[in-house]
């Protein structure tokens, strides 16, 4: 298996028009829904870096801000940001456009974090992912902090070992 993949390799687009099934009673999507298509695009970058079986670990916090209307065509950009042992974090963008106005925006940004393993469902070592654009050393670059917050709220991470993650706020979280 491949040491280091680029960023690019794992590039991965879904679209999806919003049906009558997709939405709610005001006849926007439903949050559920949009979160099932995140999973499954990340899901599938996330193969594409590893070349494995993967399985979601966690979804970092996303917020609605605007509604997606019945009729939309959805768009979702993931990509592999970095990868680590065998946890990688996949940065998904959400794009929703009413095509007949020629209206486009960007909805949703959002990160998961996948988790690679064998047959048995045992975490495996994956590739190095390596960024070459500028977006992508900015995702890489802030991929170790975002890590640790994550971990420190699972319980996973002792604060005080979150050293990326205490050096932005040039304080200390621990107290
Ligand atoms: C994710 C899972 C494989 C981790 O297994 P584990 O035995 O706890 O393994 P480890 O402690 O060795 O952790 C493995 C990796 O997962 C990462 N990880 C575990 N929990 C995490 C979390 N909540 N957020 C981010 N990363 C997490 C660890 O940091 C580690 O990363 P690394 O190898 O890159 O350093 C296991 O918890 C699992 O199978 N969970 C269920 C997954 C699933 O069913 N998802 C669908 C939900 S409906």
């Amino acid at each position: 298996m491949a040491k280091k993949k680029f960023v690019k390799e794992s590039a991965t687009i879904m679209t999806e028009m919003v049906l009558p099934n997709d939405t709610n009673t005001l006849n926007n999507l439903m949050g559920g829904r949009l979160m099932h298509w995140l999973d499954v695009v990340a899901a599938i970058a996330a193969q594409k870096h590893s070349n494995r079986i993967v399985v979601t670990a966690s979804a970092d916090s996303i917020s609605f801000k605007q509604p997606i209307s019945l009729g939309n065509v959805v768009t979702l950009h993931a990509k592999v940001t970095r990868a680590f042992n065998s946890s990688m974090e996949v940065f998904i963008e959400v794009t929703a456009e009413d095509i007949p106005a020629s209206k486009k925006t960007i909805t949703h940004r959002a990160f998961f974090t996948f988790v690679a393993v064998d047959q048995n469902g045992k975490p495996i070592e994956i590739p190095e992912a390596i960024p070459e654009t500028e977006e992508e050393k900015e995702l890489y670059d802030g991929a170790l902090r975002r890590r640790q917050l994550r971990l420190v709220l699972a319980k996973r991470m002792k604060p005080e070992d979150a050293v990326e993650l205490k050096s932005i706020f040039n304080m200390d979280i621990t107290k």
